[in-house]
């Protein structure tokens, strides 16, 4: 009786603070894409890496309370035929098929990154803010990850700060090297809409500013 309750409390007390739950689908299994998704990447080490990319992505935006968090209960992940890369519609992460049929280097560690990229978008406050720095900062998470990949822009290029992806993450890397945690902060502040005026508030300084800054730092 009493192992038998000890069974059914422990992993409830485990789970208490963030009782999310993962699932993985692979709809395109028949395909060759599919196919090469299930041999070198697979659902379990999916499921581990979407559960590992969250509290991740947590830690990174400073969400430690319920309070802080949005109120997610199950993210689930889908391998479907579809063109492009991948997108997120709520929690529902779609990832292509084909794309990872076509990427010809280490599959697993850029199917990785994209995930975590997902993934800061179910977590990510983005209510009014320019597409660009929701991109930016999902980018932002990926880099912190150590999930940069090659084909990325070095930091310093772009033409604006909101260009979005990697420019606004190479961006967003500098404004937080100013202020350590700055990128979180600013995802905070997004909860109830954005304002330009969020970078005054936290740098000091204007967000056209901290751009022709960040430019000259890294002019040759
Ligand atoms: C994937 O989609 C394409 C285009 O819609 C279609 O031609 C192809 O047959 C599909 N492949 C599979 C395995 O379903």
């Amino acid at each position: 009786m009493l192992v038998s309750l000890l069974f059914f409390l422990v992993p409830a007390v485990l789970q208490g603070t963030n009782a999310v739950t993962y699932s993985v689908t692979n709809n395109a299994a028949t395909s060759p894409g599919g196919q090469k998704f299930t041999n070198q990447i697979g659902l379990g080490y999916t499921k581990q890496a979407l559960s590992s990319s969250a509290d991740f992505i947590l830690r990174t935006f400073q969400q430690n309370n319920q309070a802080d968090k949005k109120n997610v209960q199950q993210v689930s992940l889908f391998i479907d035929n579809m063109s492009g890369v991948a997108y997120t519609s709520g929690n529902q992460i779609h990832a292509s098929a084909r794309y990872i049929q076509s990427y010809s280097g280490d599959v697993k560690r850029e199917f990785t990154g994209v995930l975590y990229h997902e993934m800061a978008h179910v977590w990510q406050w983005s209510n009014g803010a320019p597409g660009g720095l929701i991109e930016g900062i999902a980018d932002f998470v990926r880099l912190k990850a150590g999930y940069a990949p090659s084909h990325w822009v070095q930091p310093g290029k772009g033409d604006k700060w909101d260009q979005g992806y990697d420019v606004t993450a190479r961006f967003l890397d500098y404004c937080n090297s100013l202020r350590n945690g700055f990128v979180a902060q600013l995802n905070k502040k997004m909860r109830n809409g954005y304002s330009a005026s969020f970078f005054n508030d936290l740098l000091g300084k204007s967000v056209d500013q901290l751009w022709s800054e960040y430019k000259a730092k890294y002019q040759t």
